[in-house]
């Protein structure tokens, strides 16, 4: 086993599947704008090839990364993923760089899960995601295609993603919800009382841009001297915050680049005190309030 290993952060049971809690996002192996080839192809597949031997075993991708390019590379890198839990996602269509719409007509999440599965390389999706609620078809339309696709064995688990409670509660009608991918780091915390429901439901939450810290990581800020202190970055205090914030966190920190890889994955074995916790806290709310 590696030195540095994810199992150190800790595990946790999405429905059957036992993971790792900290896990990867597989939309920084693509292009700019989250759109093409990514530029260090290479560079992509050694980093996807390395998280199994760093312990990392939940790997979050989607449909509409590339579009397709990030289904494929894990496929090219991965299969037949022993051990490791592929999750993807769909509802989301691209039209260019940094272009993002929502598509929940039932004929169309059904279509594009068949095609991560044919790109994927599996009989069955183990955590299917669906990447934003269309505003503009009804949402137990949505949810009762979900419910189909599971019922015909399509996908083992569902989860969701930039939700409210209410529609956590809406969804939990038509099938169990295994998990929430919301924004949410040390300094974007708006999405508080969905984590707490999480908790207290023992859904996982999936925080996406777990990285962040703003304003926090400035020379001479806490963050700073704590990372100094404790030899490392910011950015993996900032990580293990967020893994130490609550058991149901699943953060997926992503990236191409094989050295920043095992510099997140390290951050699952770093341990802040109660108090340095608190003061982290405090100084995240409150960035998260002005900002
Ligand atoms: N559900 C949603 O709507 C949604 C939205 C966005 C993202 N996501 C998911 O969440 C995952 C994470 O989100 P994210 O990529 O926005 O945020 P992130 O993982 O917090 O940050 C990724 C950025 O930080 C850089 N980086 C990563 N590790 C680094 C390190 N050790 N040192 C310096 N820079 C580093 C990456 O660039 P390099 O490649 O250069 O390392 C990339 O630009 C995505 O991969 C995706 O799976 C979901």
């Amino acid at each position: 086993m590696s030195e540095i290993n994810a199992s150190a952060s800790g595990q946790f049971k999405l429905g059957d599947i036992t993971v790792n809690r900290l896990g990867f996002g597989a939309m920084r192996v693509v292009g700019d704008g989250v759109w093409g080839e990514p530029k260090d192809r290479a560079e992509c597949l050694r980093t996807l090839r390395r998280l199994p031997e760093l312990g990392v075993n939940f790997i979050d991708t989607a449909d509409s990364y590339g579009p397709h390019i990030s289904e494929e590379l894990l496929r090219e890198a991965l299969h037949p993923y022993d051990g490791l839990v592929i999750a993807t996602k769909g509802g989301l269509v691209r039209h260019g760089p940094d272009q993002w719409l929502p598509v929940g007509r039932p004929e169309y999440l059904k279509a594009t899960t068949l095609l991560s599965l044919r790109r994927l390389g599996v009989e069955r999706i183990d955590l299917w995601q669906l990447h934003r609620i269309d505003p503009k078809v009804p949402q137990d339309e949505q949810f009762d295609a979900i419910r189909q696709m599971q019922q015909e064995g399509l996908i083992r688990h569902v989860g969701l993603s930039e939700v409210n409670v209410a529609e956590i509660e809406a969804a939990q009608k038509y099938f169990p919800v295994v998990s929430v991918q919301n924004m949410y780091n040390l300094v974007t915390r708006s999405h508080e009382a969905v984590l707490d429901h999480c908790a207290a439901k023992n859904i996982g939450f999936i925080p996406w841009f777990p990285l962040a810290a703003g304003s926090l990581a400035k020379p001479g800020s806490l963050l700073d001297t704590l990372a100094k202190d404790k030899g490392c970055s910011p950015s993996q205090i900032a990580l293990a915050w967020v893994l130490q914030r609550s058991p149901v966190m699943l953060p997926i920190p992503g990236t191409g680049k094989v050295k920043h890889l095992e510099e997140n994955v390290a951050a699952s074995g770093i341990r802040l005190s109660e108090d340095e916790f608190k003061q982290l806290d405090q100084q995240g709310r409150a960035a998260s309030t002005t900002s």
